[in-house]
């Protein structure tokens, strides 16, 4: 597979990593396929998916110990990102950026990982009562110690600024520009998809301009733009699908026409192509920093997925993608 350079540190990772989420959170079925789970890590790294994205807070803490077992076997082939500062509450998710908690998660993220290093290091959100200058002059420390090769920030619960029309990431830009003080930014991972490519408009140009990599969280639209899910299928309670407005039977059946779209392009380019390496190619092209981190808990998905590094979208295909409708269903 292609290989990345990212960031500061200059990463190298191949160009489609694993999302590891899915095999222990937010998904229907997640915990129910452990020893799949394990088999779809080590296929992804055999073709060259070298970046694993986790998080301590996936599951909590089941996903980091998942991948731990892989890389006890094969850490040389693995490129380790996990994440700090966010906890799993009784009812929501809680942010803690004391710089004490969060070099006691890395030293627990270690042990789970069964690793002396975590490659990236990424603050999973903002704690709003530490000034993130202090959390992320913790993380550096890391850096310092050893434990910890380069620093990121995730950006996904922008969402929750959306609200206000534009400026989606306006937020996530503040607080980048205030750690880049304290510390090099290597990656910012944040949502990026052919029915969400806010990211296009700030974010990416911003990362590109700076040297700093950027990890394409959700490139497969939660699923959606895989073609495999039905207009009304529901989902169980815990899925995030389940409270999604972009997977209600009715905004599901509305959204169609993009599924439609990305089929009849890889229809072009093969029997064997999906609408999933579609998705994925676009996302490749959308810079040489970008690297799409696809979830998945299936073996045959992390393989084709790794497939998609070798398909060439052409002008025509980026033409229609660009002319697909806009997704329907908001947070708004
Ligand atoms: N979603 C978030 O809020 C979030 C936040 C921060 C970071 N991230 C990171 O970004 C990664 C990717 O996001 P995501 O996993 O939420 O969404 P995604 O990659 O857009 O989609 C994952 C879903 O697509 C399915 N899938 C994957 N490949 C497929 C294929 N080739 N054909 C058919 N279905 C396929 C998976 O099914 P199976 O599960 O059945 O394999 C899973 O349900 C996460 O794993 C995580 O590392 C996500």
């Amino acid at each position: 597979m292609e290989r990345r350079t990212i960031g500061a540190a200059a990463l190298e990772v191949g160009a489609i990593g694993l999302g590891c989420m899915p095999m222990s959170w937010a998904y229907t079925g997640s915990r129910q396929r452990g020893e799949e789970s394990v088999r779809t890590v080590h296929a992804a790294l055999d073709r060259g998916s070298t970046l694993l994205d986790t998080a301590d807070m996936y599951g909590p803490f089941t996903n980091e110990l998942l991948l731990g077992r892989v890389l006890k076997e094969r850490r040389a082939d693995a490129f380790v990102s996990t994440k700090c500062g966010l906890l799993v509450g009784e009812q929501h998710v809680v942010a803690n950026g004391r710089p004490g908690y969060v070099k006691r998660a890395c030293d627990a993220s270690l042990r789970r990982l069964q690793t002396d290093t975590i490659d990236l290091y990424q603050l999973h959100r903002a704690d709003p009562e530490v000034p993130v200058e202090e959390t992320w002059g913790a993380m550096a420390e890391l850096v310092g110690a050893g434990k910890v090769r380069a620093l990121g920030l995730c950006a996904v619960g922008a969402r929750a600024t959306r609200r206000g029309g534009a400026g989606l990431h306006a937020g996530t830009l503040r607080q980048l520009e205030r750690v880049q003080q304290v510390f090099p930014v290597s990656a910012v991972e944040a949502e990026l998809s052919v029915w969400s490519p806010e990211a296009l408009g700030e974010l990416l140009p911003w990362c590109e301009s700076r040297g700093v990599g950027f990890l394409a969280a959700m490139p497969l639209g939660n699923g959606f733009l895989t073609g495999t899910l039905t207009p009304g299928q529901g989902f169980e309670p815990d899925d995030l699908r389940a409270r999604h407005p972009r997977f209600t039977a009715e905004m599901m059946a509305a959204n169609q026409s993009i599924v439609a779209g990305l089929r009849r392009i890889a229809a072009r380019h093969g029997d064997e192509v999906t609408p999933a390496q579609v998705a994925l190619a676009w996302v490749l092209g959308r810079g040489r920093h970008v690297v799409p981190v696809p979830g998945a808990k299936r073996e045959r998905w992390a393989v084709e997925n790794a497939g998609a590094a070798e398909l060439r979208l052409t002008e025509r295909d980026l033409a229609e993608i660009a002319s697909l409708p806009r997704a329907r269903g908001s947070w708004d």
